[in-house]
Order: C-alpha cells, then sequence, then structure tokens
C-alpha cells in the first residue's frame, strides 16, 4: 500500500486513528468532571497497566475531554529526577494563567496567583517560577515548608479560582509510579481538601501497575478519593477494530483470516497492534491485506518490536540484571515467585534479592503481590528468550 498513506501509530503515546475499547474510562473521566463542577464529590482516575497498553494515549483523550467541557488541564510527566514541589509550582502557574490571562484578573484569581506565588518562593527561592504573576506573594498560606499543608493551600486556592469563573483545573501527570510516597501522599491529601471545599479541582493520572510502595493508612485513604482502574490487552472485538477501522477509513479492507493471525499474535495489545498494522501495510501489494501479507510481515514486526520496543527497556540494564530477567523469562509471562527466578540461576533468593528491588526500582518489573514479580512490558520473556540464551553471556 502507498506508505505515505499509512494510518498506524506505533509511537509512544501518539494518538491512534481509533481509540479502541476504552469506551468506559472516557466516559468515567467526563463523568468525573461534570460531577466536581456542579459541587458534587467523585473518585478520581489512575489508570494503571503495563507499557504500550495505551495510559499515555488515554490521558492525551483526557486532556481533549477537560478542553471540551472547559476545563483547564495541564500536564506532565513525572521522571526519577523531577523535583516535585516546583513541577507542581510550575503546573500550577500554568494552569491559574490558562483559568484567566492576567489582564482579566479578578479579585478572586489575583488571590489565587497571590498563593501561587508563594507556594512558588517556598519550594524554589530563586523565584524563577514566578513569571507572569507580578503580584505580592500571600505571606501565610503555602509557605510553611511542609509539602502535605502547602499543596493543599496551593490546590485550595487554583480551585477557588476556578470555581469564580466557572471553569475546573485537572493536572495530568503520566508515570505516576516515579512519584515518591511523600508526594503521592501530599497530592492525595490536596485533593482531600479540595474534596472537602467542593471544589473543581483534581489530578489523574497514569502509570504502572504499582503504585510507589502506598502502604496502611495512606492506602486507604486513596482508595477513598481515587479508583486504579487497569487497562490492558484490547477484548478481541476492540482489537479488531483497532487493526481494521485505520484501514478501512483509508478503503482498505484485511482478509478475516489476516486479522485473526494478527490478533492472535499481539494478543490484543495495542502497540503491537499498531506495530504490525504498520508493518502490514507497508508489505501489501493487493487492493487488500491477505493473509499471506500478516504471515510474511510477522518477521519485519517481530524485528521493529525488538528495536522499538524491547531493547530500549534492556540498554541500560547491567549483565546481572540481563541474567536475572532472562531467568524469570525462562518461567513464562506471569508473576514469578522470587524463590523460583533465585533457582533457576542457582542462587538463594537473598542473594538476589537486591538485583530484583533495582530491576523493580528502574520499571522493569512490579511486584504484583508479596513474593511475586512480574515484567511491565508485555510479552517480555518472549523477547528475553530470544535475545539471550539462559547460560550464555548476553549480547553486547
Ligand atoms: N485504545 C487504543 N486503540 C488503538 N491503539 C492504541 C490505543 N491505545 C494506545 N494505542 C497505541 O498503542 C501505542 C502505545 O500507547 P501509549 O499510550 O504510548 O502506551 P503506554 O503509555 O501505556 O505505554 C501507541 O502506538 C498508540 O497509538
Ligand atoms: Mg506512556
Amino acid at each position: 500500500m502507498d506508505r505515505a498513506r499509512n494510518p498506524y501509530t506505533p509511537n509512544a503515546g501518539a494518538p491512534p486513528r481509533h481509540l479502541a475499547g476504552r469506551a468506559s474510562e472516557v466516559d468515567d473521566f467526563r463523568t468525573l468532571l461534570r460531577r466536581l463542577q456542579r459541587g458534587y464529590t467523585e473518585k478520581s482516575l489512575v489508570i494503571t497497566g503495563l507499557r504500550g497498553v495505551g495510559k499515555t494515549v488515554l490521558l492525551g483523550e483526557f486532556q481533549r475531554i477537560a478542553d471540551d467541557e472547559n476545563w483547564v488541564a495541564v500536564e506532565t510527566e513525572v521522571s526519577k529526577t523531577t523535583r516535585f514541589g516546583p513541577q507542581m509550582a510550575n503546573l500550577a502557574r500554568r494552569a491559574l494563567l490558562k483559568t484567566s490571562p492576567r489582564a482579566r484578573w479578578s479579585d478572586r484569581v489575583a488571590a489565587a496567583a497571590a498563593v501561587v506565588k508563594s507556594f512558588s518562593l517556598t519550594v524554589q527561592p530563586d523565584g524563577s517560577l514566578t513569571g507572569g504573576l507580578d503580584i505580592a506573594a500571600e505571606p501565610g498560606t503555602a509557605d510553611t515548608g511542609d509539602l502535605n499543608e502547602d499543596l493543599a493551600d496551593l490546590f485550595e486556592a487554583v480551585g477557588r479560582a476556578a470555581k469564580a469563573q466557572d471553569r475546573g483545573v485537572v493536572f495530568l501527570f503520566d508515570e505516576v509510579q516515579f512519584l515518591g510516597k511523600p508526594e503521592l501522599e501530599a497530592l492525595i491529601g490536596a485533593v482531600h481538601r479540595t474534596v472537602q471545599r467542593q471544589l473543581p479541582i483534581t489530578f489523574a493520572g497514569a502509570g504502572l501497575p504499582q503504585l510507589p510502595g502506598l502502604a496502611g493508612d495512606a492506602k486507604s485513604y486513596a482508595e477513598r478519593l481515587f479508583r486504579f482502574p487497569t487497562i490492558g490487552e484490547l477484548p478481541v472485538e476492540a482489537a479488531v477494530d483497532a487493526l481494521v477501522q485505520p484501514a478501512h477509513a483509508e478503503g482498505v479492507a484485511y482478509e478475516d483470516r489476516a486479522v485473526e493471525h494478527i490478533v492472535a499474535y499481539t494478543e490484543g495489545y495495542p502497540y503491537f497492534i499498531q506495530e504490525y498494522g504498520r508493518a502490514v501495510w507497508d508489505l501489501a501489494q493487493g487492493r487488500s491485506i491477505t493473509h499471506a501479507d500478516a504471515t510474511e510481515a510477522q518477521t519485519f514486526v517481530e524485528a521493529d518490536l525488538d528495536e522499538s520496543f524491547f531493547k530500549t527497556r534492556v540498554q541500560r540494564s547491567t549483565p546481572e540484571e540481563l541474567r536475572y530477567m532472562r531467568a524469570m523469562a525462562e518461567l513464562g509471562p506471569s508473576p514469578q515467585k522470587a524463590a523460583d527466578v533465585a533457582e533457576v540461576l542457582g542462587r538463594t533468593s537473598e542473594q538476589v534479592a537486591p538485583l530484583r528491588a533495582r530491576l523493580v526500582s528502574k520499571g522493569l518489573l512490579y511486584t504484583p503481590r508479596y513474593g511475586f514479580a512480574r515484567f511491565t512490558v508485555p510479552q517480555f520473556d518472549r523477547f528475553m528468550r530470544r535475545y539471550m540464551d539462559l547460560d550464555a553471556a548476553p549480547p553486547a
């Protein structure tokens, strides 16, 4: 087919031509905004799932819904090196300026700006994050230096400004698993404050299945304010749509057997569907995409996936980490007991525990339940088995 018209989007965060199978999450988010706008309470959403299932795409969709509902959405991606306080100062400043441009500030917005400035100077005393806030900081608000207190003050102020404008503000955080426990707790506490005040402001997010070590009280508290829906592989019907609809919109059809082959190979994982769709589109010569095209494309798809998706995950791993993951791959795709992986390596659990902890902290593994670990990347076991032999040195 004409490569210039290839409708597939195998890139991180790239909005697909056809957003398949996410109607309920989209609907929940719209409902959340509408309820908060009316002063009702509703649990916010933190979407969790493995890599490549469409979390970032869904956050992008949330952004569009927010625009559509006349809310202000400010998006950010958390990383291990992000300094949370300054990041929040910046987001709040952006949110406020988007809620109402400087020239049209009412008293309410000006009061919120003074609080944002106060928060900003507390976390970044050199004033480098106060652009556009040419107003005196509000003493005694958001300036204790205790993140819990100050963030709640910040949310409350921005929420009041939004409400005065008949709007709402939502902070959208990607890669939430990189937030530390104190930061996540502060965020949860801030949302709690705004729920008590019935203000139209919240945060929603997406991240790997494991949220940062929240336990005990913090956890039950979080569960009263948030839902953590998991998204994953698409059910067959949605997987078929994700594959077929983009081509259909370009006037190209698939043979049923081609669809069956691709859906089976990809197991409904959105990223794999996009990668397969792109490859088979470029390869097909006829008027439609045939079963022969689909089977022929598979080797290219596998090579592309290795280059674009899998290898980038292992590039910063040490040989010991690679050997650990290879041993785990030997046991299959499901969550594996630490002791079983250690046994494949001929070591004890204690000996390999630091390795495992490092892989969790790098985001390559997560622990779905105590004593078990699972790959955060779908079909990673298959990749590791083709990438290296169990008892050979890892590729250089
Ligand atoms: N619902 C969907 N339907 C079809 N394709 C999707 C869907 N969600 C995501 N994709 C595609 O899957 C890939 C991964 O999406 P992304 O949001 O980056 O995943 P994640 O953030 O979970 O790693 C992208 O190529 C995107 O175009
Ligand atoms: Mg993502």
